[in-house]
């Protein structure tokens, strides 16, 4: 059976103790550490240290990951986390969301510089990818994502599959599967390629049932346990 990758991302919702009670409730659902999957929750930097605590404390099978990364080194930015700053906290990093795109301008050429930066740092990128015009600009402009394909987490994510906090309308499985498939042929090998756009406990299992598929990011079934365990059980 294939390796699963569960991602969270919870985007701007929780405070510390809502995180903590997340958490809580994770770690009394029995769920067990197993080399079958992955689990990573991407939280908001306010709440990464003590979520990292609580993880080391209880033992959870839960990694940890940022949303986003600065593309650039330390230094005079203000406002932005480096990724040597964030390597004391997590192991992987969400690039090149459309919302990053959408609400803060955010160009291919940056999320380049982000898994520059993020692989200088042995951080994971868990790199988004809208269509495949994207795919053709990244490797068009720089050698560096098939340089180190086997070190990123692809996610194909279609803007328009997002629930956005409303009704769930995933692509077809089907769909979803053949543009997957189309990131590891423009790649030239098989990576590691998630699906994303409101994926939820009714459509997990068959969206990862899928040839090409890996796992999912998940985003606003994430944040309730009780789906979100769901979805990890979903292929388990
Ligand atoms: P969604 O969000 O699961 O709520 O559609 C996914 C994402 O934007 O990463």
């Amino acid at each position: 059976m294939k390796k699963l990758f569960i991602v969270a991302n919870w985007k701007s919702n929780k405070t510390i103790s809502e995180s903590l009670q997340w958490l809580q409730e994770m770690s009394q659902s029995q769920l067990t550490s197993s080399d079958a999957r992955e689990i990573i929750v991407c939280p908001s930097f306010t709440v990464l240290s003590e979520m990292k605590k609580f993880i080391s404390e209880n033992n959870l099978p839960i990694k940890l990951g940022t949303q986003d990364i600065s593309p650039f080194a330390e230094g005079a930015y203000t406002g932005a986390i480096a990724a040597r700053q964030a390597a004391e906290l997590v192991t992987h990093a969400i690039i090149g969301h459309s919302e990053r795109r959408k609400y803060f301008h955010e160009t291919d050429e940056d999320v380049i510089a982000e898994v520059k930066q993020l692989l200088a740092n042995k951080i994971t990128p868990i790199l988004c990818v809208s269509d495949m015009q994207q795919m053709d600009y990244f490797l068009a402009h720089d050698p560096v994502i098939v340089d180190h394909a086997d070190e990123i987490i692809f996610v194909y994510e279609p803007p328009s599959a997002i629930s956005g906090g409303g009704a769930f309308h995933p692509e077809t499985p089907e769909d979803a599967n053949k543009n997957a498939a189309a990131i590891s042929e423009k790649i030239g090998k098989r990576v590691i390629t998630l699906y994303g756009g409101s994926v939820n406990p009714d459509s997990s299992a068959t969206l990862f049932a899928q040839e090409n598929i890996d796992g999912g990011l998940i985003g606003q079934a994430s944040l309730k346990t009780d789906m979100f365990i769901n979805i990890i059980k979903s292929f388990s």
